[in-house]
């Protein structure tokens, strides 16, 4: 590399997740796509960019997202598009735009994939993030609400997760919020000089959105203010205590969180965020809630909704740290490789055996690697403990001759002779007594 030539850097904010962390990411993914299989959710894949009025009429104007962390541009016909900061937005348009409300029923959608927010980055927080998510609409039943809760915390069992806290709150309806929102705004008029510049704004613009202030000087006087608990409406009332009903039936432990407003406007009723202590500052694993206007305010017809969003990269990192306490008690080490075999092969003549051998094998499923520099056995045997490779296939002058080749088993370190035509049933046979063998029960 020429010395004046400085290396292109990812983009601050953003990472590369390197194939030692993905087994990681695709175990969490398979697992939250067999939950959501088991709950009838069918996978939604939408534009990452989306036109920005989508956001401002759904996460609103005056939210953090919209008003300072949004990636924007004017696209060269001068239409403004923006890399979606959050799906829910999407997958209501989409909903919209190919009338799935006309199918009837209800709509039980996942999704995965990048979110974009131009946050100052820190552990568990980036500007390119992953969600898991799923949104169900066309209904405003409180079981819904209760369901789509003990799906989530299915799925965080099934990733390990087991010390989490599930908050909830309602945050009311058009019918009963604008009255609470007069009694916040006096509310606000009186100790606004002692908040930050912020929520000074926010006491005139946006008074819910103080709520979800996290400056710490602000934190006594907000814990003081007026909360939409108290002055829920009969018919969200009504709701959240058939919501909660419903969690104590299904055993789910939940705390009521009366500050727990969300920093999207779109939220009607229940709101929730699992956190974890596992996370550090940025705790909160999920978050969702209830979104009955939504569908209406970027033009489509009344379609109640509710769904959540798991970060990715935060579960991730919970998961890795239970896992890792886990290890810890019981002196057991996770493994991650898949791979089945590694040929070995030694002299010219062995390598098109060897490349048809794993031609064959792939085909039949298993994972092969063949190592192409021609080496002495000891590196090739080397090569395949690194590449922690269940079985090394040797081939060489001998083997060649009589037709049956050495095939060694890298943990016991055994080797026998098997016929070439049967290598793969061998390893069949194998592979499943050593995972019998291995099974912990
Ligand atoms: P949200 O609370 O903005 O909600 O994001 C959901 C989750 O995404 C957060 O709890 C967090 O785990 C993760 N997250 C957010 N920002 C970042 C970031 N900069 N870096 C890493 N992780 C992040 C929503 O997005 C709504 N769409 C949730 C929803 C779905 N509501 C109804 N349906």
């Amino acid at each position: 590399m020429p010395r004046d030539v400085q290396p292109v850097r990812a983009v601050k904010g953003t990472r590369d997740l390197l194939p030692s962390e993905t087994a990681l990411w695709q175990h969490v993914e398979d697992a939250a796509r067999a939950v959501f299989a088991a709950y009838n959710f069918r996978e939604i894949r939408t534009p990452i960019l989306e036109q920005t009025s989508l956001f401002a009429r759904s996460v609103g104007e005056d939210t953090d997202i919209v008003m300072k962390e949004m990636y924007t541009f004017e696209d060269r016909d001068h239409e403004s598009l923006t890399l979606r900061p959050e799906a829910t937005a999407s997958v209501v348009r989409a909903y919209i735009e190919h009338s799935l409300y006309n199918e009837g029923g209800i709509h039980k959608l996942y999704y995965m994939g990048p979110m974009f927010r131009r946050e100052r980055p820190q552990k568990g927080r980036y500007r390119q993030f992953y969600q898991i998510g799923a949104e169900v609409l066309g209904s405003d039943h409180p079981a819904i609400d209760a369901e789509l809760l003990e799906m989530l915390v299915l799925l965080l069992e099934r990733v390990g997760l087991t010390s989490f806290r599930l908050l909830i709150n309602s945050v009311g309806c058009s019918k009963c919020r604008p009255e609470y929102l007069k009694v916040l705004r006096r509310a606000l008029e009186d100790v606004k000089a002692s908040l930050c510049s912020d929520c000074q704004r926010r006491a005139a613009t946006n008074p819910l959105r103080a709520l979800d202030c996290k400056v710490e000087s602000d934190q006594p006087i907000i814990n003081k203010l007026p909360m939409m608990q108290d002055h829920l409406g009969p018919e969200c009332r009504q709701h959240f205590d058939r919501v909660i009903a419903e969690l104590k039936q299904r055993g789910i432990a939940y705390e009521i969180v009366p500050r727990l407003v969300r920093g999207l406007d779109y939220y009607t009723k229940t709101t929730f965020e699992i956190t974890s202590g596992a996370l550090g500052a940025q705790n909160a694993v999920l978050g969702g809630g209830r979104y009955d206007g939504l569908s209406e305010a970027i033009g489509g017809p009344p379609a109640p909704g509710i769904g959540f969003s798991i970060g990715e990269d935060r579960l991730v990192l919970a998961h890795a740290a239970a896992a890792r306490n886990k290890a810890e008690a019981s002196g057991v080490q996770e493994t991650s490789s898949a791979l089945i075999a590694y040929i070995a092969w030694l002299g010219d003549a062995a390598l098109g055996p060897s490349t048809s051998l794993a031609r064959e094998l792939r085909r039949q499923g298993f994972s092969i690697e063949v190592g192409y520099e021609p080496v002495k056995l000891k590196k090739s045997l080397g090569m395949a403990s690194r590449l922690q490779a269940r079985f090394a296939i040797i081939i060489g002058e001998g083997e060649l001759a009589s037709g049956r080749y050495q095939v060694k088993n890298m943990n016991t370190g055994e080797q026998e002779e098997v016929e070439h035509m049967l290598i793969a049933e061998y390893l069949k046979e194998n592979v499943t007594k050593e995972a019998q063998s291995t099974t912990v029960t």
